[in-house]
């Protein structure tokens, strides 16, 4: 079967149609970005974007997922005014307040809160808190993720500025 990842066709095998997302990406496409923490769809650490909405890759079947857009952080980064690759205003902020700990929960933190600002371009705090709350982060960096979370709405609040 086909998936749509990060804007390019893969062809991956439908052999067994239970096969979750998340070993899709890691085992046989090499898209490591994208973590395995809980298996059981509670942490957040796999999140991807299926069709622009924050999923848990470790609970999607590849058998409901032909057809639709999937993003892992892999395809985060956006092309700039160069055309060149750019990192999503998110992975700015995130590196700018240093959010990462350990690291291992941040790509699907970083999933959330880019679903998140796609849908509300400028959140407010407690909208923050509230949409990153069922992503968890054994290092408790949730002050951190918060900052950068309202910092990249700053960020694409300055972008889109006429
Ligand atoms: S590894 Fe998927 S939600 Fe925890
Ligand atoms: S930074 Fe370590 S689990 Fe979140």
């Amino acid at each position: 079967m086909k998936l749509d990842i990060n804007g390019k066709e893969h062809e991956v095998s439908d052999e067994n149609p239970h096969r979750v997302l998340l070993w899709v990406l890691r085992d046989e496409l090499g898209l490591v970005g994208t973590r395995f923490s809980c298996g059981a769809g509670i942490c957040g650490a796999c999140t991807v974007h299926v069709d622009g909405v924050a999923t848990r890759a470790c609970i999607s079947p590849i058998s409901l997922l032909a057809g639709k857009r999937i993003r892992t952080v892999e395809g985060l980064s956006r092309p700039g005014p160069d055309g060149k690759p750019r990192l999503h205003p998110v992975q700015r902020a995130f590196l700018q307040v240093q959010a990462p700990q350990c690291g291992w929960c941040m790509s699907g933190q970083m999933m959330t809160a880019a679903a998140l600002l796609e849908k509300n371009p400028s959140p407010s705090p407690e909208q923050v808190v509230e949409a990153m709350s069922h992503n968890y982060c054994r290092c408790g960096t949730y002050p951190r993720i918060k900052k950068a979370v309202l910092a990249a709405a700053s960020q694409l609040a300055e972008e889109t500025e006429p």
